[in-house]
This record gives structure tokens, C-alpha cells and sequence, in this order.
């Protein structure tokens, strides 16, 4: 019996130690110590061994089967370890690689420049008026001294929507909303989209404008053209500089189209500015008495400038893009690639 015994014990170390996996550990352990094991089946026939040798082999039995246990569950451990070893292996990552950039989004470039002159023209002190897209003809024309029959009507070729109800053509009407409801002094940009059916490279129907309007005592051409230096140095750059060329508008007297040096060549002559020097950026002017007289302002005592800049226009010479229509057809190719 002990010899028995000791061949099961030896074969079985032998089998546990040549197991090379937690499966075939299972296995091994099944076939010894298991219900129909080897070893259980000695355990089974000790009804057989006279009782007086029962207490010995008992003994022997149980001290194979320790025997086994020991090996077997350091075995077990050399195994799981090696098991949790090759998983960290398996699952190693190399902090140092490079992230996967999540792709994010951009705003606008319209948007973009729009608040980049919010920015700039709020730390003026600024204040931001949103009038309406839908205007009447007396705010968006009569108002702005451009009566019923005027020729300054044909600049704008206009959407009307019924006889008195039309799509502004110029953020100009929200100018007269703002005098009627405030006292000077007055000083707000008026951002948003205006109509006007004008289609090539350089026109949209609908495009975006930003309206300035400054009313206050002693208001001069000066005030403008000193506050219009700051604003170009600050989009385009500190070595631009700007010149008032003579234009007109019913609502401004004098009124100015306004040239910013080209940021581009120096003023050295480009394909940008045509070979001038200059490139024209915003029209511009001295507020008509009649106008500020309309809303009830006392020109004696007040004065007021106003500008309008188109946010396109803006945004194509700071992005050199050369038609209009690539801010308008949502192709992610052109966007991604505007982002200040
Ligand atoms: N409203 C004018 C236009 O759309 C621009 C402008 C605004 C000119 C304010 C002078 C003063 O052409």
C-alpha cells in the first residue's frame, strides 16, 4: 500500500509540474484528488484494509495527499502569477505615444470675426444692440433721410416683403431705433445680417454688417478717423494705418469710404490691394443733422459719427479667401482651416 502510495504521489508531482496552464493544472488536480481521483479511490477501499492497519494508511493517505496539496498549490501560484504577468504584458501602454486628438470643432469665421470686433470694440466701451432682420421702410430708408423716391435707394437693390415691410438692407436702421430710445450720449455697435439681391464673387444676397454709432457733445470727423486707427491696428495689425477717401451716403455728412494701408505688401502694391496700397474696408461718415433732428436729438448741442463694416469683407482679406461663396456652402474642407 505504500508503495501504491508513493507512485501515485510521484506520478502526480510529476504531472503538476509539467502542467504548463491553469487548465491543465484543473485537470490534473481532477484526476487525483477529484470524485473518481486516483487518490480518492484509495480513500474509497480503505473499507478493505484490516481494521488495525486502518489508522497507518490513513496516515499515509493523508500525508500523500498534503504532499500533493502543497505542490499543487504552489504550482497554482507560479502559474496565476505568470498568467497576471503575461496580462500586464499583453495590456502594456506606452504612455509616451502620442494621443489620439479628438477632433473639435470651430466656430465660424463669420462668427469668428464678428466677435473678434465685438471684442475690440466693447473695450472701447461699445455698447451691442441687435435690431431685427425684418424692418420697415421708414427705419431701414426714410428715417436715414432716404425718402420714398430718393436715387441713394437704387445703391441697395432691395427684398421687399410688402409696401412697408422689407429685409434690411443695412444694420443703418438699427441706428434709428437705438436714438429713439436713448438719450446721448450713445455709443453701440449693431452686428448682424442684412439682405440685398446682389450675386457674384464678392456679393452675397444675404451678408453680415456691423453698424458703429457714436453720439455725444462735440462729436467731430477726427473722433472717427482716430477711433478707425485704433480698430485697423487691432485686426490687421499695428504697422496699418487708414485714409478717409470722399463718398456718399444720405445718412452721413461728410460721408468717407475708408482704406486700410495693405497688410499684405506694406503698401508696396500687391495682387490683394490691385497695386494701389490701399484696400477699401468700411464706409463711413459724419451722422446727418436731418437724421439725428428726425429722432428728436438737438444738433446744437450734439453730433454723432457712424460706421458699417462688412463682416465678409473682413473675413475674406484676413483669410485671403478670394469668393464669397466658400463662407456660405458649409464645406468642412475651407472651414477647418479657419480658426484664429
Ligand atoms: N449702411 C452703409 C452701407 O451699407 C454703410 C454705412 C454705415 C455708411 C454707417 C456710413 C455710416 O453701405
Amino acid at each position: 500500500m505504500k508503495e501504491k502510495l508513493q507512485k501515485i504521489r510521484e506520478h502526480a508531482i510529476a504531472e503538476i509540474e509539467s502542467s504548463d496552464g491553469l487548465d491543465k493544472l484543473g485537470e490534473v488536480r481532477n484526476a487525483i484528488l477529484g470524485k473518481k481521483g486516483e487518490l480518492t479511490a484509495v480513500l474509497k477501499g480503505m473499507k478493505d484494509v484490516p481494521p488495525e492497519d486502518r489508522p497507518k494508511v490513513g496516515q499515509w493517505v493523508n500525508e500523500t495527499r498534503e504532499a500533493i496539496e502543497t505542490v499543487l498549490d504552489e504550482c497554482t501560484k507560479r502559474l496565476e502569477a505568470e498568467a497576471l504577468r503575461r496580462r500586464y504584458e499583453a495590456e502594456k501602454i506606452d504612455v509616451t505615444m502620442p494621443a489620439v486628438m479628438n477632433k473639435k470643432g470651430n466656430l465660424h469665421p463669420i462668427t469668428q470675426v464678428c466677435n473678434q470686433l465685438t471684442d475690440i470694440f466693447t473695450s472701447m466701451g461699445f455698447e451691442v444692440y441687435e435690431g431685427t432682420e425684418i424692418e420697415t421702410d421708414y427705419y431701414n430708408f426714410t428715417a436715414l433721410n432716404t425718402p420714398q423716391d430718393h436715387p441713394a435707394r437704387d445703391m441697395q437693390d432691395t427684398f421687399y416683403l410688402s409696401s412697408e415691410y422689407l429685409l434690411r438692407t443695412q444694420t443703418s436702421a438699427g441706428q434709428i431705433h437705438v436714438m429713439e430710445a436713448k438719450k446721448p450720449p450713445i455709443k453701440i455697435i449693431s452686428p448682424g445680417k442684412v439682405f440685398r439681391s446682389d450675386d457674384d464673387a464678392t456679393h452675397s444676397p444675404m451678408f453680415t454688417q456691423m453698424e458703429g454709432l457714436v453720439v455725444d457733445k462735440g462729436i467731430t470727423l477726427c473722433d472717427l478717423k482716430g477711433m478707425l486707427e485704433a480698430f485697423v491696428k487691432r485686426i490687421f495689425g499695428k504697422q496699418v494705418t487708414t485714409r478717409l477717401r470722399p463718398s456718399y451716403f444720405p445718412f452721413t455728412e461728410p460721408s468717407v469710404e475708408v482704406d486700410v494701408s495693405c497688410f499684405q505688401c506694406g503698401g508696396k502694391g500687391c495682387k490683394l490691394c490691385k497695386g494701389t496700397g490701399w484696400i477699401e474696408v468700411l464706409g463711413a461718415g459724419v451722422v446727418n443733422r436731418k437724421v439725428l433732428e428726425g429722432c428728436g436729438i438737438d444738433t446744437d448741442e450734439y453730433s454723432g459719427f457712424a460706421f458699417g463694416i462688412g463682416i465678409e469683407r473682413i473675413a475674406m482679406l484676413k483669410y485671403g479667401i478670394n469668393n464669397i461663396k466658400l463662407l456660405f456652402e458649409s464645406d468642412l474642407r475651407v472651414l477647418d482651416q479657419i480658426d484664429d
